[in-house]
């Protein structure tokens, strides 16, 4: 069996559902993959609660279910850091769950680097410090597999929650060159769009989607193009491997789009998303993300308020589209656990804890 001790920061929708899924797959975890997934330390904005033996998950979520922070655990540390818990603690894997902070990317930029500069392999909810520092977060880290032994980097749930988007193009693409990018990884604007396209306004949809745990904790980020624009830096520089920031994206979001508009595309058999698009022209590739109009045969045009999808269009691997439909943000903590799973499978990390706990 290998232990698996992890630092959670950020205890909110994405935080509470990781909680829940460790503790409810807990015995699936250890048959199938030998794993014993402890958290020894919980951050939150009130500070941070440790137990090297492992937290009781049950009263992180009735503590936090109660509107009390985790300091009020045993163990609680009012006021605790997150990067300086995160560059102190012991402790095997970081687990990233904090707001998305798109002008300095702290908390979260602080507490990865803390724990990829200590060689500890990171499991990244948060978009924030990817799209601000993916290169020197990926000099830290590796992407593929381990570098020595150095730490891994893992954000699949960073693109659209369970939507495989990271995992469809770095792995499931090997070897093609791809040629087009077509993206619809922001649920918040896919869910209004298709609610005011049924005569629910804009203020409704968005507040409905909030209510749902599933948009951004400031949705400018979502309405304006800037979440979908994150996604499309990370997409740009993991899969595409073109260095790419913020800067390198035109970007519009849905504010103009009015019912009209939405009603009338409907009518002609087309839907309107907000698209990201990546197109390949000479060596480079053009990103942009905004409103776009996309005939009815497309795949994107097929999916409901609830879906997000995404389509490749390589040279040798044909076009290849996922399409994922996520209620409220448990699908993301799936994914972040699909990181924690394929992490440990890797080998250092067997090696090490089977070492430990025999
Ligand atoms: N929700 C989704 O469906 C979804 C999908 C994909 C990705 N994500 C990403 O996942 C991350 C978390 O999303 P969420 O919906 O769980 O957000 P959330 O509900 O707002 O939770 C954020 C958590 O971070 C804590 N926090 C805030 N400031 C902090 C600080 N300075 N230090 C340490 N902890 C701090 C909060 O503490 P308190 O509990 O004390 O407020 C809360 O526990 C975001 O980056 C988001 O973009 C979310």
């Amino acid at each position: 069996m290998q232990t698996i001790r992890m630092l959670l920061c950020g205890v909110g929708n994405v935080g509470r559902h990781l909680i829940t899924i460790i503790a409810a797959k807990d015995a699936l975890l250890r048959e199938r993959y030998g794993l014993d997934l402890r958290i020894v330390g919980a951050v939150d904005s009130t500070g941070a609660a440790i137990d090297p033996a492992g937290l009781d998950l049950q009263r992180v979520l009735d503590a936090k279910r109660a509107g009390i922070g985790v300091v009020a655990l045993a163990g609680g540390l009012p006021g605790q850091d997150g990067a300086a818990l995160a560059a102190t603690l012991d402790y095997d894997l970081l687990l990233e769950a904090t707001p998305v902070n798109l002008r300095h990317g702290d908390p979260g930029l602080s507490i990865v680097r803390a724990a990829l500069g200590r060689g500890i392999d990171s499991v990244l909810a948060n978009k924030a410090p990817l799209a601000l520092a993916f290169a020197e977060l990926a000099r830290l880290g590796s992407l593929d597999a381990r570098r020595g032994d150095g730490p891994l980097l893992r954000f699949s749930a960073c693109v659209g929650g369970a939507l495989p988007t990271i995992n469809l193009g770095m792995r499931d693409l090997a070897g093609a060159t791809i040629e087009r990018v077509e993206a619809v990884v922001n649920g918040t604007t896919q869910g209004i769009l298709r609610a005011m396209e049924s005569g629910v306004p804009y203020d409704a949809a968005l507040a409905q989607m909030q209510r749902a745990g599933l948009a951004e904790t400031d949705p400018t980020l979502d309405v304006d193009g800037w979440d979908a624009a994150n996604k499309l830096v990370i997409i740009a520089n993991a899969v595409l491997r073109q260095p790419t920031t913020l800067a390198d994206i035109a970007i519009e979001g849905i504010r103009a789009i009015t019912p009209e508009q939405l009603r009338a595309a409907r009518a002609r058999g087309e839907c309107i998303v907000l698209l990201g698009l990546a197109e390949r022209t000479d060596q480079r590739y053009r990103l942009s993300v905004a409103p776009t109009t996309l005939g009815g045969d497309h795949p994107l045009a097929r999916m409901g308020a609830d879906e997000m999808g995404v389509v490749y269009t390589s040279d040798i691997s044909g076009r290849q589209c996922a399409t994922s439909r996520e209620h409220d943000p448990q699908p993301t903590a799936a994914a972040m656990l699909r990181d924690i799973i394929e992490i440990a499978q890797q080998p250092r990390h067997r090696a090490d804890h089977q070492r430990i706990d025999r």
